[in-house]
């Protein structure tokens, strides 16, 4: 009786003081697979110990020994978990190790190719990270890089697989919806793998290709598009026609009256010789296959009233000089009789 108390007792013991009977340092190892790893097993008190392993292990020793090392000289085993051991098991140290690799292969892809994209409608983007390990700690994030090179992040995606250590593919996806201003831009996707204090700083990133966007959108008049404006009697008019578009829009004029003076050249109206009755609101069509937009200027011709005042007052000025030249004559003939 008194024996089976003592005995689980000792237990107890050993099972309070597990943390204190071995001491494996490092106790933690990040490890690029097929690189050399190492790590120490240590007892305050010599013990016969041990490590079991799938690489590197050894049996029990022969004498009892403070320190055991445990060595390979190119880790492959996705699932090491070496543990170091005392006669019996009665004492157990397990090293962490966690093996990686980085990926083969980042690329970006559409899941349908998008013949032509076009402005807000949704397309689905894939970014392939090609054989990871582990992929519980890829971080995989969505750039977009604008046509004046800054790069705005689009999200970031993480899986929780804690579980798999062996070499994985992944597929993380987004949703992108182009806006107008995305024509040009360029795509791409990145993959972190963070690997904690233990791995390598900065954690390693790995960059996709870049996706070039043509994005598609209906004519779009720039301000000032359409506005109102006077002219003068007699001078010419020139209006052009000028919207944002992709493709690039063609364009069409309706003008308030036929005449011969016009002339229309894709985007630009002239009318040389403006009369009163040019007097109107003239409109551009601007089109391409997505849709089109009309931009209306007011014209008013205006009459110039300025050479009518001057060649009044010229004819005034004229009456007033030959009055006095025909008086002062006048007065010599009179005076000469
Ligand atoms: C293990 O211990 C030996 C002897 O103390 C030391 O030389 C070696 O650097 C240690 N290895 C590691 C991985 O700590
Ligand atoms: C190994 O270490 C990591 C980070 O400290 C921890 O999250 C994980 O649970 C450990 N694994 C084992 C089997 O102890
Ligand atoms: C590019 O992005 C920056 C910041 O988001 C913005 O200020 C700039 O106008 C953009 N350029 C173009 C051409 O869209
Ligand atoms: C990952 O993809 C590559 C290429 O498509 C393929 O050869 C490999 O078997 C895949 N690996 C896994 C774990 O699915
Ligand atoms: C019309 O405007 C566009 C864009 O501002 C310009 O490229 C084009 O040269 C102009 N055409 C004429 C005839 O002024
Ligand atoms: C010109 O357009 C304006 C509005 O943009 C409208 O009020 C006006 O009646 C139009 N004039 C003619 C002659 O069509
Ligand atoms: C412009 O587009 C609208 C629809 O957005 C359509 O109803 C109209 O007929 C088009 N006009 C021209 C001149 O193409």
């Amino acid at each position: 009786m008194e024996i089976v108390i003592l005995v689980s007792l000792l237990s107890l013991y050993c099972d309070f003081t597990d943390a204190e009977c071995l001491v494996v340092s490092p106790a933690r190892l990040v490890v690029k697979h097929g690189d050399p790893a190492s790590s120490n097993c240590s007892s305050d008190t010599p013990v016969e110990m041990g490590w079991e392993a799938t690489q590197g292990g050894a049996g029990l020793t022969d004498n009892k020994v403070k320190i055991l090392n445990w060595k390979v000289d190119s880790l492959t085993d996705w699932n090491s978990n070496p543990t170091c051991f005392t006669e019996g098991g009665q004492c157990q140290k397990q090293l962490n190790i966690t093996v990686y690799k980085l990926p083969d292969r980042v690329s970006i892809s559409y899941r349908k190719y998008p013949d032509p994209m076009v402005e807000g409608h949704q397309y689905l983007l894939q970014c392939l990270v090609q054989n990871i390990a582990p992929i519980g700690r890829l971080t995989v994030t969505f750039y977009k890089v604008n046509t004046t090179g800054e790069q705005t992040e689009l999200d970031t995606q993480h899986k929780s697989k804690d579980n798999i250590n062996t070499p994985e593919n992944g597929t993380y996806t987004l949703d992108f919806t182009p806006g107008r201003d995305d024509d040009g831009a360029q795509l791409l996707c990145s993959a972190m793998l963070d690997l904690g204090p233990e791995g390598p700083q900065p954690p390693p990133v790995m960059e996709s290709n870049r996706l070039n966007t043509n994005v598609h959108y209906k004519p779009q008049f720039t301000s000032p598009g359409c506005f109102s404006m006077s002219i003068t009697e007699g001078d010419t008019l020139s209006l052009n026609c000028s919207a944002n578009g992709n493709p690039a829009p063609s364009y069409d004029w309706l003008l308030p009256h036929a005449d011969p003076n016009t002339m229309e050249e894709r985007s630009v109206v002239t009318i040389t010789n403006m009369a009163k009755s040019h007097s109107g609101n003239y409109t551009c069509f601007a089109r391409n296959p997505l849709g089109n937009s009309t931009c209306t200027v007011k014209v008013e011709v205006t009459v110039d009233y300025l050479p009518i005042i001057a060649g009044l007052a010229s004819v005034v000025i004229l009456l007033v000089i030959s009055c006095f030249i025909y008086s002062s004559y006048y007065k010599h003939t009179r005076m000469s009789h």
